[in-house]
C-alpha cells in the first residue's frame, strides 16, 4: 500500500474535506478512504496502492478542491521515531526515496494540538536542512524547478514526509497564506477578498481581470473591507448596506455609499464585478448572483456561501449545480473556483471568472 495522500483544512472542516476527497478521487476513478480526527486540521487519505496514488498525482489538483488547503502525496510515515535522533530515520527515509529536493519545508496541523509543534519543527528544521544539503539531497538554494520535501510533524514521534511540485501546489505552508491587515483597513474581512484574489487567481489572471477604472459593486458592504480592498485596486466601487461605512472606506474617495437592500438594488449600467459578503442563507445568495450574471448586470464575481448546517460539502455541490445550470441554460460561459479560506469561518469563497 501506498502512504496516500495528506490533506489539510480548517479545524472542524475534517468532515467536508474527508467527504471531498473520496468524491474527488472517485471521479478520477480511485477508490480509498479518509482517516480523520475531529478537530485535528488534517485528513489522509489512505487505502491506495502505488498505481492509484500516482493516478491521482498526475489527475488531481489541489486547486480542485474547496476545503483542502493543500494535498500532497506521502511518501514515507515515520511512527515512534527516537526524540533524540529524529535525523537518522528521516535522512535514511529520504535516501530510500532517491529525489533531489529543491525546498524543504517543515509544517504541522493548524490546530490546537498541531501548534504545539512548531517549535520543534523549527529547530528539528534547520538540523534536517543542513544534514540533506550535506548527503546532497536538497539543494543550496530555493529551486522553484525540483520537487518540494514536506516533513510533516504529527506529533513529537510521528511524522510524515510527502512532496509536491512548486507549480502544482499551494505556495504557501499549510495552504496559510501570510497577509498582514493594513492599519487602515475597514475590517479584518479586508483579508478574506485579498486572500481570494491571490488564492483564486493567478497573477496573470488578476491583471486581465481586475483593472483601474473598472467598476464594482459590493453587497453587505459595511464597514467597507472587501469595497477599500476593491477601491486601492483602482475599481469605482457601489457599496450597498444600511450600515455605515469606515472613515478609511470613504476616504478613499473611490466608494459611493448606497444605503439599501442588497436583494433589491440594481446598478444603473452592468458592472464589471459584483462582490457579495452578505449574511444571508447561501441558496438565496447563490440565487440572487446567478441572477445578476444571467441578467447581465455584473460580467464576474466573488461571494461568499456561509455554512451554518451539516453536510457542507453536500450543500457546496449542489449549490454549484444550481448556479451553472443557469448560467449554462443562458448561454453563459464562466469558470467557478471556490476555496475554504484561511480567513473565512463557517464559510467559503467562490469565483465565478472567464473560461479562458
Ligand atoms: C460580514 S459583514 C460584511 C463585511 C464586509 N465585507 C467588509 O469587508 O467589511 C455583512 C454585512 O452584510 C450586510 N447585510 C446583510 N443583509 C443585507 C441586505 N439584505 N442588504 C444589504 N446588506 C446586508 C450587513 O449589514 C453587514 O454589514
Amino acid at each position: 500500500m501506498a502512504a496516500g495522500l495528506y490533506l489539510p483544512c480548517r479545524a472542524g472542516f475534517e468532515p467536508e474535506c474527508a467527504a471531498e476527497i473520496v468524491d474527488q478521487a472517485a471521479r478520477c476513478g480511485v477508490a480509498g478512504y479518509p482517516k480523520t480526527d475531529r478537530d485535528s486540521g488534517f485528513v489522509r487519505f489512505l487505502g491506495l496502492d502505488s498505481g492509484s496514488q500516482s493516478l491521482l498525482e498526475k489527475r488531481l489538483s489541489w486547486r480542485a478542491l474547496i476545503f483542502a488547503r493543500q494535498c500532497l502525496p506521502v511518501f514515507a510515515e515515520l511512527l515512534e521515531i527516537d526524540p533524540k535522533d529524529r535525523l537518522t530515520p528521516v535522512l535514511a527515509a529520504v535516501a530510500a526515496r532517491g529525489q533531489r529536493f529543491g525546498d524543504l519545508w517543515m509544517e504541522h496541523p493548524d490546530a490546537d494540538e498541531g501548534r504545539t509543534l512548531s517549535g520543534l519543527a523549527r529547530s528539528f528544521g534547520n538540523a534536517l536542512r543542513g544534514g540533506l544539503r550535506r548527503v546532497g539531497w536538497l539543494s543550496a538554494n530555493t529551486d522553484l524547478n525540483a520537487p518540494r520535501l514536506h516533513v510533516i510533524l504529527l506529533g513529537g514521534t510521528h511524522l510524515l514526509l510527502a512532496h509536491s511540485h512548486p507549480a502544482d501546489s499551494s505556495p504557501w505552508p499549510q495552504g496559510i497564506p501570510r497577509l498582514r491587515l493594513a492599519h487602515d483597513a475597514p475590517s479584518r474581512s479586508a483579508l478574506k477578498l485579498e486572500e481570494a484574489l491571490l488564492t483564486l487567481m493567478s497573477e496573470q489572471e488578476r491583471s486581465r481581470w481586475l483593472k483601474p477604472g473598472q467598476r464594482a459593486v459590493d453587497l453587505g458592504a459595511a464597514p467597507g473591507g472587501w469595497s477599500w480592498v476593491l477601491a486601492r485596486a483602482g475599481l469605482q466601487v457601489s457599496a450597498i448596506d444600511n450600515g455605515p461605512l469606515a472613515e478609511s472606506a470613504i476616504g478613499t474617495g473611490m466608494i459611493k455609499h448606497h444605503r439599501a437592500d442588497g436583494f433589491r438594488w440594481r446598478p444603473e449600467h452592468p458592472v464589471d464585478w459584483l462582490v457579495c459578503d452578505m449574511v444571508e442563507q447561501p441558496k438565496r445568495v447563490a440565487e440572487l448572483i446567478s441572477d445578476w450574471l444571467v441578467q447581465g448586470d455584473c460580467r464576474r464575481t466573488i461571494f461568499n456561501l456561509k455554512l451554518p448546517m451539516k453536510k457542507r460539502y453536500a450543500e457546496v455541490c449542489q449549490l454549484r449545480e444550481l448556479m451553472m445550470q443557469r448560467l449554462h441554460d443562458a448561454g453563459i460561459e464562466l469558470r467557478w473556483r471556490a476555496r475554504q479560506l484561511y480567513h473565512d469561518r463557517e464559510e467559503i469563497t467562490v469565483a465565478l471568472v472567464p473560461a479562458d
